[in-house]
């Protein structure tokens, strides 16, 4: 799959000053967080829950609930080194110390990581009789992490999005965009775009997918589709498909 399936950048359109005058809203500015973890709380959400539910007697099931959890890690601990590598170096660049709250929040998620891996193997190593003790700590220590992050994505939409409003221009911020789009392994594009794409309304969701048909040869397109259409409910699907014949 190509990198430069999500060439569109997510503008989250936040103009409530001028919606409440009645004045036309200005176009949103690059927004270089939302859409992303958009993805990431429903990967983490429904991981969650996979790991609440599972049965630990049921080896294909507590297989398949550990696979999740091991490729939720991935993923963050990716979108982590993406964020390092290129918007808190920007930030800094611009702004010196102004990444060190949600950079020091990194720190810690890595540790996490190392941590719920140890207790993904504690819970293949336990013998039967301490399975659910193993999976209950499982759980509950990937309910704080996720909790955590919640948190963490919500200072960065915010905080973090003010601040890089402030200090680079649209231009600036969609070359960033780029650039990360640009170092992603498509491998690792297409577990993003499995959990992003589903996680979007239906308005972003057309847009983002009718940015990527621009971009992409009608091949690579369809291999888009063919990972997210699994993901949609059918009405979904449907306004996806409308909007595409539309536009
Ligand atoms: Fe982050």
């Amino acid at each position: 799959m190509s990198n430069r399936v999500i060439e569109g950048v997510a503008g989250d359109g936040t103009h409530a000053a001028a919606r409440a005058s009645g004045a036309a809203a200005p176009a949103p500015r690059p927004d270089l967080y939302t859409a992303v973890h958009k993805g990431l709380r429903t990967f983490m959400s429904e991981t969650l829950a996979a790991v609440g539910r599972m049965d630990v007697a049921d080896p294909a099931e507590l297989a398949g609930a550990l696979e999740q959890v091991r490729g939720l890690l991935s993923a963050c601990r990716h979108h982590l080194e993406l964020e390092n590598r290129h918007i808190h170096s920007a930030m800094e660049a611009r702004s010196p110390n102004a990444a060190g709250a949600t950079a020091a929040d990194h720190v810690d998620h890595e540790r996490a990581f190392a941590a719920l891996e140890a207790n993904v193997q504690a819970l293949e190593r336990a013998g039967p009789a301490h399975r659910a003790a193993a999976a209950l700590h499982l759980y509950r220590r990937l309910a704080v992490f996720v909790g955590e992050n919640f948190l963490h994505m919500h200072v960065e939409e915010t905080e973090n999005t003010a601040l890089l409003w402030q200090t680079h221009t649209d231009a600036e911020l969609v070359a960033i965009h780029q650039a990360i789009v640009a170092s992603i392994p498509s491998a690792d594009m297409a577990v993003f775009l499995r959990w992003m794409v589903p996680a979007l309304g239906a308005v972003e969701r057309a847009a983002m997918l009718g940015n990527m048909r621009r971009g992409l040869p009608s091949e690579a397109f369809a291999a888009v589709l063919a990972t997210v259409r699994p993901h949609l409910r059918e009405h979904e699907w449907e306004k996806l498909a409308r909007a595409l014949a539309a536009a």
